[in-house]
């Protein structure tokens, strides 16, 4: 998606205020949105760059709507993280061809199995900022699991878990049991099923796994599995700040 061409108005009012492209066309039909001072009413009309919008007391230049993207997709199951994949749907079928016209890409990886947040960029920068391990981002699930969780886990995930067969020692992870079967982790280091294998060493499976948080950024309560919508950038600011 380039920013020097003409627009349809529903795509940058979704760009410009991080509505889904749905909200956007319906608040555009209801004559909230002006272009330029005026009131527009007919979503598909093509509009210039530079242009002036105006929705909900914000006012917004159209170029700075098509700055780089970050959306926030409420993974379902039996998706896989990957742009394509032969046996399986990728994450990416889940995106209109419009909003995949730019190269989007995973901020890492949820397992096929993994519901919950998964952020998806065309910002090559940002997903290398949010996935280094230097960033130490704290990532948060809920998890159901096979059996009770023992009280003694909470410590010994803290301590950092050995895995006897990687021959690795995990970094400290926080355990919060919700019930006996079910708890909330938040771990940093972002390995390759990290969660599951921490609860593997302690002799449990994990039945089901939601990421509900990334940094300080929740998990959008109204996103349905399979939806997803834009970040402002109050909300990418979010994800470097530390878990509230
Ligand atoms: N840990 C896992 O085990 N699986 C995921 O999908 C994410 C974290």
């Amino acid at each position: 998606m380039s920013a020097n061409k003409k627009q349809r108005l529903d795509k940058c009012v979704a760009h410009a205020y991080g509505l889904t492209r749905n909200i956007a066309f319906s608040v555009i039909k209801q004559g909230y949105v002006s272009v330029d001072g005026e009131v527009v009413l007919d979503p598909s009309l093509k509009i210039d760059v530079d242009a002036q919008l105006s929705f909900d007391d914000q006012d917004i230049k159209v170029a700075d709507g098509f700055k780089k993207r970050v959306y926030m997709l409420n993974k379902p199951t039996a998706c896989v993280c990957a742009d394509k994949d032969a046996h399986n749907r990728v994450v990416m079928d889940i995106f209109t061809a419009e909003d995949k016209a730019d190269t989007l890409h995973c901020v890492g990886r949820l397992d096929i199995d993994t519901t919950g947040l998964l952020l998806v960029t065309d910002d090559g920068e940002l997903n290398h900022k949010i996935t280094s391990p230097k960033s130490a981002i704290e990532k948060t699930y809920i998890a159901v699991t096979d059996q009770k969780i023992p009280n003694s886990a909470i410590e010994a995930f803290a301590r950092g878990i050995h895995h006897k067969e990687e021959k690795k020692r995990y970094k400290s992870a926080k355990l919060e049991i919700l019930e006996d079967n079910l708890a909330k982790v938040c771990v940093t280091e972002g390995r390759f099923h990290e969660v599951k294998r921490l609860f593997e060493c302690i002799g449990l499976n994990v039945l089901e796994l939601k990421r509900i948080q990334i940094g300080s950024l929740y998990l959008d309560e109204y996103l349905a599995e399979g939806e997803y919508r834009l970040l402002s950038d109050d909300e990418i600011s979010k994800i470097f700040q530390h878990k509230e």
